[in-house]
């Protein structure tokens, strides 16, 4: 059988790597970073390191909110998912994963899309 895709990503610690330095991206990144001011940041990287552990086959348990409910009335448009997309893509490659994996990350992430827009 194939590895889990947390297991060719590295595991948990690579992947706390990707999110902390994904949304430290976010926090600066001009179509994002509005969206995250006065946020608490540390509090969403754990909860993003969850999310992604737990999606991509790892052990951990997400304790957050689905991802209807986080995004509900922020009204996100089609520039910011991408920009949130592009920030994860950065991050990876800045951690050296692979384009395999890249790919099927960007695939995940995007496959949220009717969750986290103008609900
Ligand atoms: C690519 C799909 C996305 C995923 C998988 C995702 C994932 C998450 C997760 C796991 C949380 C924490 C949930 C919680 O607080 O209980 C969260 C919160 C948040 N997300 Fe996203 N997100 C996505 C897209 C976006 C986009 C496009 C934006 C920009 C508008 C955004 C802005 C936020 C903000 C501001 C919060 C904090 C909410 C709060 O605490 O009030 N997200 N997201």
């Amino acid at each position: 059988m194939t590895d889990s895709l947390y297991q060719r990503l590295g595991g948990a610690q690579r992947i706390e790597a990707v999110v902390d330095d994904a949304l430290d991206r976010h926090a600066v990144n001009p179509l994002l970073a509005p969206r995250f001011r006065g946020k608490d940041l540390p509090r969403l990287k754990v909860l993003g390191t969850q999310f992604f552990c737990a999606g991509s086959g790892g052990p951990q348990k997400y304790e957050g909110r689905d991802m209807r409910t986080a995004h509900a009335g922020m009204n996100a448009s089609e520039q910011e998912l991408i920009a949130a997309i592009d920030d994860f893509v950065a991050a990876l490659q800045a951690q050296g994963v692979g384009q395999t994996e890249v790919n099927e990350v960007v695939a995940i992430l995007y496959s949220f899309k009717g969750d986290v827009l103008r609900t």
